[in-house]
């Protein structure tokens, strides 16, 4: 399976190595991207992991580096709750990191999970579709994070959508949470010029290791479905999250210490 996969794995000796390289390539990504293109498409995702990353992009230097007015946030996922719920992933990346940088509102496309599941699906794709235009929906940079049971973005194991081929955004019902959510399908993903998984904690070795050695099984583990069409796909990974990839050859994992 690895030897398909076109991962550029990187293991960090902290969280806090971790979430400084991913801000440096935030940043790097930012620049290339309003050279060749006038503007920065970010899709941020949720969860704990890219907590650290928000609050240290929100802080000198990146605070006043960035170019934020040339930025432009949607999300890869979304909670079926009220906006402003802490469960919410707009809501947390608006406390740690939006409100506290010079970002016009104009530039950010929360899901509007104030609709039924199925219609906020469809309102984020006609937001998209208007947003993109006739160009490809590729995002610049698309932030990840994997769940032990193997899900990304909100891709949960033995869903419908992980077999979604036309649509850019589903609604998903997860069973385990007994909650909707709203993520964009694997084939939108797919169309990243980069992506970048964040990676942290001994809890996600064991799946870690499976999604990037295990033969393909998409059904089981979501994560899998994530191989960008001609975009990067990096993963940045603490060493606790790389304990079961450290005998990985030194062409598929670099060390950052
Ligand atoms: C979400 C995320 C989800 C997340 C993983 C990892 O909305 O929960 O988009 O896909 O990235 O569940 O979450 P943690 O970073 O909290 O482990």
């Amino acid at each position: 399976m690895i030897m398909k996969r076109k991962d550029k794995i990187t293991v960090f000796k902290t969280v806090e190595t971790l979430y400084d390289a991913a801000a440096k390539l935030c940043l790097a990504i930012a620049e290339k991207s309003i050279l060749a293109r006038g503007r920065f498409v970010i899709c941020l995702s949720g969860g704990d992991t890219p907590k650290g990353l928000y609050s240290l992009l929100a802080t000198h230097p990146y605070h006043d580096l960035f170019p934020w007015k040339d930025t432009y946030v949607f999300w890869g996922d979304e909670r079926c709750v009220p906006l402003t719920d802490n469960q919410n992933n707009a809501y947390m990346a608006q406390k740690l990191l939006l409100e506290k940088i010079d970002l016009p509102s104009t530039n950010i496309f929360p899901i509007p999970v104030n609709l039924p599941p199925a219609e906020a699906a469809l309102e984020y794709e006609k937001t998209m579709k208007l947003f993109f235009g006739t160009d490809t929906p590729s995002f610049d940079l698309l932030l990840l994070g994997i769940g032990n049971d193997g899900h990304t973005a909100s891709l949960f194991p033995g869903t419908e959508v992980l077999n979604e081929k036309r649509r850019w955004v589903k609604e998903v019902y997860v069973t385990e949470q007994q909650m909707y959510r709203i993520t964009l399908t694997a084939h939108l993903i797919n169309k990243a010029h980069h992506v970048l998984f964040l990676v942290s904690g001994a809890s996600k070795a064991e799946v870690l290791q499976t999604i990037l050695t295990a033969p393909f099984q998409p059904e089981k583990y979501p994560a899998q479905l994530i191989q960008p069409e001609h975009g990067d796909i990096y993963w940045y990974v603490d060493l606790e999250a790389a304990a079961k990839i450290l005998n990985l050859s030194n062409r598929l994992r670099k060390y950052h210490f």
